[in-house]
């Protein structure tokens, strides 16, 4: 079994010079079979150019005939020694999303080590040996094959089947979305006019769990409450386990899960706050019935439409935490509801879904732009995290903050232009105090400003979030119910060693 770099790694490595253009550089790579080649200037190493480079040239409009690979390589790569073990070539490659580095003895180019090459060593090694190459946190680990969708953090890039998500939520309402999501194609008008009128008309909340609502709106928030509504609605409705159910019935129940979370969610927003729940509305769509069960009132077109494109947006985001624990639960053949609910707890930490209220609080910590500067400087030298800043998978500008900046800008007013000043002061700050961790803002900043801006309260910032992400998790159910099997990983036992004798009482 190989155990260091020099076994698995391909050799002779497959070097480009620096000054040769990417249509060169493509053709070497098609002829070789291999997806990267290392870029030197006479023998240094300078860079490393992977398929994944030439993807985002490809998505601009140059010309690869006239573009050096110099501007699309990613310079001086990090490098692995010869002698180095498999386990640090792993961590090297997951923890900076590396596919491919470079292999060198004694400062000569010997080989390239790929993620691939990684991964076949993995599967042939028993699970207990094959834990000391996984990082923690499971960063970068591949868990599932999806065809749902995914994230590409080095390009600030994530899209749902083969669309850009960025796309969908610039040309399309969120029905045609979820239609995406659940049956794989974007209808076409007919299709997409039958599929909202259905989800429309299943938005009611079933008797039996009306009566229970207020009881639930008093106990917690919105969020808490809606578990409890899930489970309630599963029961009620005898929604099987998934392992006995077909994908028909599954996708049925789907719909009207994700039909009537909205519905649960103001209403208990309304009754906590000592309001009445207000009827939904079948001739309105998904993002304007929300916002009139939440109001009470119909909400300018341009308010829905912002909050629809925040919908789409964060319907799903590759194998987040929430959509993780959907699937494993989902893999033990339970039902929708218990599958969903153990999703919504997920989302409810802080460190994933449970903090978008919090970008919005520090703007009223911070007051005026003028106190910006020093309020930042203080935090983050104080050890504080910025909220609404920084990514897990993002290390350049996360595409769903990019998209609700400009949706902010046309909803226009002094939050925004707050807002803006804070962004550039915390990012200028952020690269003098913490350089090299590519911190910029992530998808909670504008989207506080956005829900504000379109009269969502900060309360219901999350339990929004949770509403169009029960289309994702429904979505990820489905396709694991489809093709199942039982996710059961293994731990690394750290305790005593044991047996030890058991002592008597
Ligand atoms: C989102 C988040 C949890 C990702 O964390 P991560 O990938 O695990 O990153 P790490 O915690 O390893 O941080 C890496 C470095 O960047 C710093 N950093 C990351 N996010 C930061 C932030 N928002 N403000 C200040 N510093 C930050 C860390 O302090 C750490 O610095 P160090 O190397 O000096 O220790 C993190 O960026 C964060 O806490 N952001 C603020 C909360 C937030 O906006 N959450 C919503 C997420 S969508």
């Amino acid at each position: 079994m190989a155990t260091a770099v020099q076994d698995l790694m391909s050799s002779p490595p497959v070097t480009c010079p620096v000054d040769a253009t990417l249509t060169e550089a493509t053709a070497l790579m098609n002829d070789r079979q291999i997806g990267s080649v290392v870029v030197t200037d006479r023998r240094a190493i300078v860079g490393i150019l992977t398929e994944r480079d030439l993807l985002r040239a490809a998505a601009t409009r140059i010309d690869p005939r006239n573009e050096s690979v110099r501007r699309w390589m990613t310079a001086d790569p990090d490098v692995l020694g010869l002698g180095d073990e498999v386990g640090a070539a792993w961590s090297g490659l997951t923890h900076h999303h590396y596919r491919h580095l470079p292999v060198v003895d004694h400062g000569d180019l010997v080989g390239v080590v790929s993620l691939r090459d990684l991964l076949t060593v993995a599967q042939i090694r028993p699970a207990d040996e094959a834990g000391t190459d996984v990082p923690r946190g499971l960063e970068g680990v591949v868990v599932a094959e999806t065809s749902v969708g995914d994230v590409r953090g080095r390009e600030g890039f994530f899209h749902y089947r083969q669309y850009s998500a960025v796309d969908l939520a610039a040309r399309r309402s969120l029905e045609d979305v979820w239609q995406l999501l659940f049956d794989g194609a974007l209808p076409d008008r007919t299709g997409a006019a039958g599929f909202a009128e259905e989800v429309a008309s299943l938005r009611g909340i079933p008797e039996g769990l009306t009566g229970q609502l207020p009881s639930l709106a008093a106990m917690g928030t919105p969020l808490d409450g809606l578990r409890t509504a899930i489970s309630i609605l599963g029961a009620e409705r005898g929604w099987r386990p998934t392992l006995d159910i077909d994908h028909a019935a599954l996708r049925s129940q789907a719909l009207h899960l994700c039909a009537v979370v909205p519905t649960i969610l103001t209403a208990l927003f309304r009754l906590r706050n000592g309001k009445d729940p207000v009827d939904p509305r079948d001739d309105l769509s998904y993002a304007a019935n929300y916002l009139w069960m939440l109001t009470g009132e119909e909400a300018p077109a341009t308010h829905v439409r912002a909050i629809e494109q925040y919908l789409v947006l964060t319907i799903d985001h590759g194998f987040n935490a929430s959509t993780f624990a959907a699937r494993v639960i989902a893999s033990t053949g339970a039902d929708l509801a218990a599958a969903t609910v153990g999703a919504i707890g997920a989302l409810s930490g802080p460190l994933h879904g449970g903090a978008p209220s919090r970008a919005l609080d520090m703007l009223d910590a911070i007051g005026t732009p003028e106190r910006a500067e020093a309020w930042i400087r203080r935090a983050v030298t104080r050890g504080d995290r910025i909220m609404g800043f920084g990514h897990r998978v993002y290390k350049t500008d996360d595409p769903r903050s990019v998209f609700l900046r400009d949706v902010a800008r046309e909803i226009g007013g002094e939050l925004f232009d707050f807002a803006q000043q804070v962004e550039q002061t915390t990012v200028e700050v952020l690269a003098e105090l913490k350089p090299g961790r590519q911190l910029y803002t992530n998808v909670e900043f504008f989207a506080g400003v956005v829900m504000h801006s379109c009269g969502i309260p900060r309360e219901m910032f999350t339990p929004t979030f949770a509403s169009s992400r029960t289309i994702g998790w429904a979505a990820h159910i489905m396709e694991q119910a489809d093709d199942n099997r039982l996710i059961r990983p293994a731990a690394r036992y750290v305790g005593p060693p044991p047996p030890q004798p058991v002592p008597a009482v």
